[in-house]
């Protein structure tokens, strides 16, 4: 695909793994490159509310068997959460975005302070300094003060906070189209066009 681009997508311990699944669909059927960190507890909930089994399965294999085969037109490449030395750590790595979905309070507090303490923290990081579009679904309910406070914090930093709170004027059916709403805000965020729900025309 000739303008097929690259995205940083990070899972965090969040509810919502549905989220994270329908985003990567998206953005690999339509042929981009994904560099992919799953936080140790991102990979967990993908487990729980999914049913992936990291250590049995390749995660492009489980979304395509789960959500279709035209996954394989982009190409998944994963890197630990834990390796910084990896080419997304860097500023000179050509990204054009990143998505957080969903974001852990705790990982949003750590980009909210710049902590850059593992490799999901340092790419947000980067990504903003770079100038290039950060969405985070941040995922908690209620919210404190503390979490309040850091969603200005980087939405002043020039992030988009998007909020994992799907709408219903499209009339989802399953957890799928839920999940292909939240995914739909995130690639247009990230300035990609895409069909994954029915837009808001009026009342007809
Ligand atoms: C099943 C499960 C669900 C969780 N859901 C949330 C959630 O919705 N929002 C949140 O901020 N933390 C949630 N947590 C807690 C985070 O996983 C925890 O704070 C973790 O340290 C986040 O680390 P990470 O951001 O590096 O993934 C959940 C944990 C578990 C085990």
């Amino acid at each position: 695909m000739s303008d097929s681009k690259a995205f940083v997508v990070a899972v965090t311990g969040a509810s919502g793994a549905i989220y994270a699944a329908r985003t990567l669909r998206a953005l690999l059927a339509a042929g981009h490159h994904v560099h992919l960190i799953l936080s140790k507890y991102g990979r967990y909930v993908m487990h729980e509310e999914l049913g992936w089994e990291p250590d049995g399965e390749m995660i492009v294999d489980f979304l395509a068997r789960t959500g279709g085969e035209e996954v394989r037109a982009g190409r998944l490449e994963e890197h630990s959460v834990n390796d910084m030395t990896q080419s997304i750590a860097s500023g000179s790595c050509p990204v054009s975005g990143m998505v957080v979905v969903p974001c852990s309070a705790k990982t949003l507090s750590a980009i909210a302070h710049g902590s850059s303490s593992n490799l999901i923290e340092r790419s947000a990081d980067v990504v903003l300094k770079e100038r290039q579009p950060l969405v985070l679904v941040v995922r908690e309910t209620p919210m404190n003060l503390i979490q309040l406070r850091n969603m200005v914090s980087v939405a002043e930093a020039g992030a988009a906070v998007l909020p994992a709170m799907p709408a219903v004027y499209q009339k989802p059916k399953t957890f799928d189209d839920l999940g292909d709403f939240i995914a739909g805000r995130a690639l247009s965020l990230l300035g990609l066009e895409h069909e994954l729900f029915e837009r808001w025309t009026g009342p007809q």
